[in-house]
Formats: C-alpha cells, structure tokens, sequence
C-alpha cells in the first residue's frame, strides 16, 4: 500500500508544504516572508495575508517536486496550533477545503509534537521514552516522550522564548531580525568569558528568559554610556558571551531533567537547534555523560512542514483524524 499526505505548516510567518509518502519525505517547500526582516519581528496581519497569496503556489510546487498529483494523495495535514491564528486560519481553511474536495481524510497537527519528532523524520527505528528539547522563537520546553502521540511537558517558559531573547539581544546591538543567526555568526570570532551576565533562577524545570534579556540592555547601554563605541568594539565578544549564556541556560536545565527522568536519550528541534555552540557543547556532553543526542537536519530544525507530515504520517497508521469544524487554537 502507497500513504501519501500532503501537509502544510503556517504558524508564524513562513507557508510550508510537504508532501510524504509511505514515511518518506519526497517534498518540503518553504517560502520565507523576508518583509519581517525590515519591520524587526512578525508582523501578524502581514503574515497572514502572505500566507494567502503563497499558499496555492507553495502547495503545487510540493506537490511537482514530490511526483505525486492531487489524486495520489490519501489525506491532507495542516498545523493547527499552537500559532499565530490568523497564520493557521490561513492554513487550516486551505487545509480543510482541499480534503473536503478531494473527499480524503484531514489531518490536525500540533506544531510542537511535530517539532518534537522532526529527529525522526525519514526513520524508522525511533527509541522511546526520549527528552526533548523544543527552542524556537516562540517556545522554550521540555518535553517527556513515551511515544509519539504520548508528550508531556515537564518544563517551559515562564515569559519569553530562548529564540526571542536571542532576537531581542540582537536588535539591542542593532542586528537584523531574526538576530539567533547573527549571534551565531559573531560568536565564532569572540571570545565567550569576556563578559559575565546576572541569571534569574526559576525552580524546577522551567524557564525564564525575559530577566537576561533586560539586564543585557542595561550593560549595554551602562558600557555605551562610558565609551560610545563599546558595542561596534567589542561586537564578537558580546554576541559570544551571552550566546554562552542562553546556551548554558538551557543546558543546566536539560542536565536536570536528564537526572530527574533517568533519561540519556535526548532530541532537540525548533529553530534554536541551528545554533552551532548549542551543537558543539551537546556534542561534548554526549561523550562525557554519555548522551545519545538527535538532531533534526538543518533543514528541518526550524518551521516546516516536513515535520507536519512525518507527524501526521504516524497519526494516519493510528486512524486519528479531525473533523472538518476542528478549531485552530494560538496557545497550548
Ligand atoms: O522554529 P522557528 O523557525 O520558528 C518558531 O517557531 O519560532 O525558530 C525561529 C527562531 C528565531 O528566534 C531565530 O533567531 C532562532 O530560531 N534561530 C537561531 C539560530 N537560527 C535560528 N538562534 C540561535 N542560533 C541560530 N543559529
Ligand atoms: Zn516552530
């Protein structure tokens, strides 16, 4: 028997489409809505609107590029939360509307889980239970998983996400939006102790990213303050350092989870998971405390719809199906 789903992903501000078939990705399209970059964040309204006009052309290349036609498909995936609502409504009416012409079963996707099993996308021995570590511009958690459709969140963000801290630190040294990538970038020609930045201590396994992200505004405008030219100076240093930070800030927390669960199996997604010192150091723990770390590839590390469609794949095998009047929701 031949599955193939047609997936698409529009929670924030890039239209995704992917298409798998029987648990391969034969597809994956991405179109970025780059005007953000110029307006320093997502602008939700001028998401949504962008989704509209990329979706039927987003939708036809995954469908060209994967061989397959609208009439091969068996089912129809979309993201239906957590998001930007007037992104997923864009998404999931498209979504329901193409399932409900070609009379196939749709598919309701929690963009988080998929974020959680984008590791095992184009695989097929999955070792469970696993931790997984979700870092993205919109989400800091970490997630217990017995199986696919089994995720329980055991730590989370309290206020911002670790990518938006990343972002915000970034705009605050006057890089462009996103700023994770150019943090990244710089980092590799600083030097990572130069500057040492005050952390708020949450209990337990959550997370707290809004305290950094101000008392790093405060340095730098104090340091500006005495030297003009303290930020343009010192630029590698500074993007090192509180890279090291954050990194570290979600490490520890891993650590703890890692003891608290009995758990080496550790999987990371979301757009966070690029970061090439969060890779580096993960590399250097798997060997020390004998982690197994997974990574997604690249390409699927930040928003996609690769990772709606090896979700849905998994849901499809289990019957689970939405029903046309299925509710997209902005929180968890
Ligand atoms: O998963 P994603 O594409 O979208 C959300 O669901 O938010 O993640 C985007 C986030 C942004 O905050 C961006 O700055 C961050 O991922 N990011 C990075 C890197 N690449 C992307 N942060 C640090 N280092 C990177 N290399
Ligand atoms: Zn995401």
């Amino acid at each position: 028997m031949c599955l193939t789903i047609l997936a698409i992903e529009t929670s924030c501000d890039d239209t995704c489409a992917a298409v798998i078939s029987n648990g391969i990705i034969k597809s994956n399209i991405i179109s970025s809505q780059i005007d953000h970059a110029k307006l320093g964040g997502v602008v939700p309204e001028i998401a949504s609107r962008s989704h509209q006009k990329s979706m039927i052309y987003i939708v036809d290349s995954a469908l060209i590029k994967s061989g397959y036609k609208k009439e091969d498909l068996d089912a129809v995936a979309f993201t239906n939360g957590p998001g930007l609502l007037g992104s997923l409504l864009v998404g999931s009416t498209f979504a329901k509307s193409f399932a409900y012409g070609l009379n196939i079963p749709l598919i309701a996707v929690n963009h988080i889980n998929a974020h959680s099993l984008s590791h095992t996308i184009n695989k097929s021995n999955i070792k469970y239970p696993f931790l997984s570590l979700i870092i993205s511009g919109g989400h800091t958690q970490i997630a217990l998983v017995k199986s696919y459709n089994k995720i329980k969140i055991v730590g989370e963000t309290r206020d911002d996400a670790v990518g938006e801290a990343f972002d915000k630190c970034a705009k605050i040294l006057g890089l462009d939006y996103p700023g994770g990538p150019f943090i990244d970038k710089l980092s590799k020609k600083g030097e990572d102790d130069k500057f040492l930045f005050p952390d708020t201590k949450i209990p337990e396994l959550d997370f707290s990213f809004s305290g950094i992200k101000t008392s790093f505004l405060y340095f730098i405008n104090k340091e500006s303050k005495k030297n003009k030219d303290f930020v343009s100076k010192n630029i590698n240093d500074i993007a090192a350092s509180i890279q090291k930070k954050l990194v570290y800030m979600l490490l520890e927390k891993l650590f703890k989870a890692s003891k608290k669960y009995g758990i080496s199996e550790i999987a990371i997604g979301g757009g966070v998971a690029a970061n090439s010192y969060l890779r580096s150091e993960l590399h250097n723990i798997s060997k020390t405390h004998n982690w197994n770390i997974y990574f997604p590839k690249m390409e699927y590390c930040t928003d996609n719809a690769a990772m709606i469609a090896n979700y849905a794949h998994y849901m499809f095998m289990d019957d689970d199906f939405s029903n046309i009047d299925v509710v997209p929701f902005s929180r968890i």
